[in-house]
């Protein structure tokens, strides 16, 4: 559905349609084929927002979102909606069993699929442990989950249609630090390009660019090491 998953903002201001208040403040920022780029940025700064602008889940109000090149208005929304893996912030399940949960917008995804999805999002243990495993029901009349597991479940949902540009909204927040490293060692044989907006610097330190929001605007961007030569807000961060 989509080429490379090449992702640039041009120039991107943004605010919500019923709002007069810039929510984010001229963005340019490009990240290539299979790089990782971590979001950073305290609470209200405008990640999940600048998230939303890629899939089209609102559009701009200024400047360009370009993905491999082509303004993300130029594509069919089918397109974005398959080529791009969202992780929202919130887990949601949807009443029905686990293998259901993990295949939900990829017709025909076949049961190797999902368990390798499972696996590779560090869920496939839990499953296992389960009174039915992928049978089991969840959701709202199912068994209650953990909202790390939650957050599990919605990664292998992302994951099972091998998505080109993956975007995980502090969708490792409830892990601990081993699980999150295999997941992200688990993560690099998609290749695809991802988005990680996340809290601990543990995980910004592994990408390959970081990106620290401030109030809607780029207050730094680089690697960890460029950050900690250029940013006094990113040592502050890193010393908290
Ligand atoms: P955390 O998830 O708390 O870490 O924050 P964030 O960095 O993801 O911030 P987010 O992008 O959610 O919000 C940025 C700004 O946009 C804040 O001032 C929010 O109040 C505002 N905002 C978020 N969602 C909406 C919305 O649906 N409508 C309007 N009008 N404002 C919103
Ligand atoms: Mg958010």
């Amino acid at each position: 559905f989509l080429e490379k998953g090449e992702v640039e903002f041009k120039n991107v201001s943004f605010s919500y349609p019923e709002s007069e208040v810039p929510v984010l403040q001229n963005l340019s920022f490009s990240v290539k084929s299979g790089e990782t780029l971590a979001i950073l940025g305290s609470t209200g700064s405008g990640k999940t927002s600048l998230f939303q602008l890629v899939p089209r889940l609102y559009d701009v109000s200024e400047g360009e979102v370009l993905v491999d090149g082509k303004n993300v208005r130029d594509y069919p929304i089918e397109a974005l909606r398959k080529g791009i893996g969202v992780v929202p912030q919130e887990a949601v399940l949807f009443t029905g069993s686990i293998s259901e949960n993990i295949s939900w917008g990829k017709e025909g995804a076949v049961q190797e699929e999902i368990v390798q999805a499972a696996k590779d999002a560090q869920i496939h243990e839990t499953v296992l442990k389960l009174p039915n495993q992928y049978d089991t029901r969840v959701g709202q009349r199912g068994v209650n989950l953990s909202g790390g597991q939650k957050q599990r479940l919605s990664i292998a949902r992302a994951l099972v249609r091998k998505p080109k540009i993956l975007m995980l909204d502090d969708s490792t927040s409830a892990l601990d630090l081993k699980t999150e490293a295999k997941l992200l060692e688990a993560l690099r044989k998609y290749a695809c390009t991802t988005f990680i907006i996340t809290q601990k610097i543990s995980t910004a330190m592994e990408a390959d660019h970081i990106l620290l929001l401030d109030d809607g605007s780029i207050e730094a961007w680089g690697t960890h090491e460029e950050l900690l030569e250029t940013s006094p807000l990113y040592v502050k961060i890193v010393q908290s």
